[in-house]
C-alpha cells in the first residue's frame, strides 16, 4: 500500500468507501496491498468483524481480491475509474510498448471514405421506433457466421465482444455462481467476472484450445456457464483445433444447466479456421467483434445463439441501452461489403502472422519455447516474471507481466507483436534469452 494512504472509517461501509476513493484517487494502485484485517481493526478501533465485512463488500464487487496468505490486494483493473495508467506498468519513454494488446492503428482500415459515403447517403433521421438489429446487417452476419458453420438463425447486436459476454453472464447467472475461463485468460475478463460478483475457475489452455480434462474438472467443480476464446486467444495465441472441438462437444453435449459462451473476436483477422462449439448445449452464444479487424471505436459485436439465450441478451438491452446505434451498424455495414477492406483486413493478419511466426522462431533458435499460433500475442514463459519484465525493460521493451492473465498458470510474459518490423526481431529475442536464462555462474538477471 502507498505509505500516504490512510484507511479510514468506523463502519464497514466507511471503510470499503475508503478504499474505494483511494482506489479512484491512485493512492491505492492495482496490485498494492490491504492491511491485514486485525492490523487495520487495531488501527481504526473497530472489530475485526467490521474490517473482514468491508473487505467482503470489495471482494463481491470485484476491487479487490484475497489470495490466502498472500492476503487481500487491490485487482489489476478494479472496476472504477482508476487511472488507466496505472493499469499495467507504464512504458518508460525509452522503451518499445509491446505491452498494450492492442492492434497497429497503421493496419486498420481508414474509417473516413466510408464515414463520407454515408454522409452523403443519409436519408431521415432514425427514431426511437424505428431503430433496431438492421436487417441488412443481420443477413451479412448471418451469411458470414454460415460460411464458418456457425447456426446464426438467431442473433443480435451488442457494443463489443466484451458487453456482449457480460449480457450474456447477467442475463444466466447470479452473484456467486462459477464461471470457467481459460487460464491464462483474457485479463478484462477477469476483472468483468469479479465486478459481477461471479468466480472464476481456471481452466488450462494449450495451443488447441482449453484443455478437455481442464473442462471436466471445472464442469465438475459446478460452473455455470464457460467461456471458450475461438482463436487469437489472449495471451496465448491458441486456436481451438478440429480434435479439440470434437472432443469439446462431446464433453459438453446436452449439458443443460451449462451457457456455453465463444468469444470469436479475431474474426476475419484469423487466418486458421473457426471450429465452433455453439448448439451442443442448449443454452449457447458465439460473439464475434469488430475491433481487431476493423478498429476497437467501432464498438461493436455480433452475438448469435439459441433462441432463448439471444431474445434474453436482447430484450434485456431494449429495456435500458435501446440498441447499438444504427450509424455505427450502417459503418460496419458498408465496411464488410467494401473489397479494398477485405484486402487490407488480409494484408494486416498476414502482417500479424508474419510477425508472430518470426519471433516465436527467433526464440526457438535461442532455445526459447514460446505460444503464438494465432492473433497478435506471444507467451513465453519464463523462471521469473519480475525479473524478466525488469531485463528486457532494462534492454528497450516494455512487455506485460503474465501475473495479469493467470489465475494458477505458470509465470510468463506477453509480448503485443502488432508493431514490430523484422529488423526488432534478433535484438529482441536476445533480450528474451538473455532475461530468462542465469548468467554462467551467477545469478539470473
Ligand atoms: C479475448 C478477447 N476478446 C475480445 C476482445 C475485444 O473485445 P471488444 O469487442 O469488446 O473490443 C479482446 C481484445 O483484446 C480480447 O483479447
Amino acid at each position: 500500500m502507498s505509505a500516504r494512504y490512510q484507511i479510514s472509517g468506523a463502519t464497514s461501509a466507511a471503510i470499503s468507501a475508503s478504499v474505494e476513493s483511494a482506489v479512484r484517487a491512485g493512492a491505492l494502485a492495482p496490485g498494492d496491498p490491504l492491511p491485514a484485517v486485525r492490523a487495520l481493526a487495531g488501527e481504526l478501533g473497530v472489530s475485526p468483524a467490521t474490517v473482514a465485512r468491508a473487505y467482503q463488500e470489495l471482494r463481491q464487487r470485484g476491487l479487490v481480491v484475497t489470495a490466502g496468505r498472500h492476503g487481500t490486494r487491490v485487482r489489476p483493473r478494479p472496476p472504477v475509474a482508476a487511472r488507466r495508467a496505472a493499469l499495467l506498468p507504464p512504458p518508460r519513454p525509452d522503451t518499445r510498448d509491446l505491452a498494450s494488446g492492442h492492434p497497429d492503428r497503421r493496419l486498420l482500415p481508414p474509417l473516413g471514405p466510408h464515414l463520407a459515403a454515408l454522409a452523403a447517403g443519409f436519408g431521415p433521421a432514425t427514431g426511437y421506433a424505428d431503430a433496431a438489429v438492421l436487417p441488412e446487417l443481420a443477413a451479412a452476419a448471418r451469411e458470414r457466421l454460415a460460411a464458418d458453420g456457425v447456426p446464426a438463425d438467431e442473433l443480435t447486436v451488442t457494443g463489443g465482444a466484451l458487453d456482449g459476454i457480460e449480457r450474456l453472464l447477467a442475463a444466466h447467472l447470479r452473484p456467486g455462481d462459477a464461471v470457467a475461463v481459460e487460464d491464462p485468460g483474457w485479463a478484462n475478463l477477469l476483472d468483468l467476472i469479479a465486478a459481477l460478483g461471479l468466480r472464476t475457475v481456471g481452466v488450462p489452455v494449450d495451443d488447441e484450445g482449453p484443455t478437455v480434462a481442464g473442462v471436466r474438472v471445472a464442469l465438475a467443480a459446478g460452473v455455470r456457464a464457460l467461456v471458450v476464446t475461438s482463436r487469437a486467444q489472449n495471451p496465448t495465441g491458441a486456436a481451438v483445433s478440429a480434435d479439440r472441438a470434437e472432443a469439446l462437444r462431446t464433453l459438453l453435449a446436452e449439458r443443460a444447466d451449462l451457457l456455453l459462451i465463444e468469444d470469436d473476436h479475431a474474426a476475419e483477422l484469423a487466418r486458421v479456421p473457426l471450429h465452433p462449439l455453439g448448439g451442443v448445449t442448449p443454452a449457447w452464444a458465439l460473439v464475434r467483434s469488430v475491433s481487431k479487424p476493423y478498429g476497437p471505436d467501432l464498438r461493436l459485436a455480433v452475438l448469435a445463439g439459441d433462441e432463448a439465450t439471444v431474445a434474453r441478451v436482447a430484450g434485456r438491452a431494449q429495456v435500458g441501452a435501446g440498441w447499438v446505434s444504427t450509424v455505427l451498424q450502417h459503418l460496419v455495414l458498408a465496411l464488410w461489403r467494401d473489397p479494398a477492406t477485405a484486402a487490407l483486413v488480409r494484408r494486416a493478419a498476414d502482417g500479424y502472422d508474419r510477425r508472430r511466426d518470426g519471433l516465436v522462431t527467433a526464440l526457438a533458435a535461442r532455445g526459447l519455447a514460446a505460444h503464438g499460433r494465432t492473433g497478435i500475442n506471444v507467451w513465453v514463459p519464463v523462471p521469473d516474471e519480475t525479473v524478466a519484465v525488469t531485463a528486457l525493460r532494462d534492454a528497450g521493451w516494455s512487455v506485460a507481466p503474465g501475473s495479469l492473465y493467470r489465475i494458477a498458470a505458470a509465470p510468463a510474459v506477453r509480448i503485443t507483436v502488432s508493431t514490430l518490423d523484422d529488423t526488432d526481431l534478433p535484438p529482441l529475442a536476445d533480450a528474451l534469452a538473455h532475461a530468462v536464462r542465469p548468467v554462467k555462474g551467477g545469478a539470473p538477471y
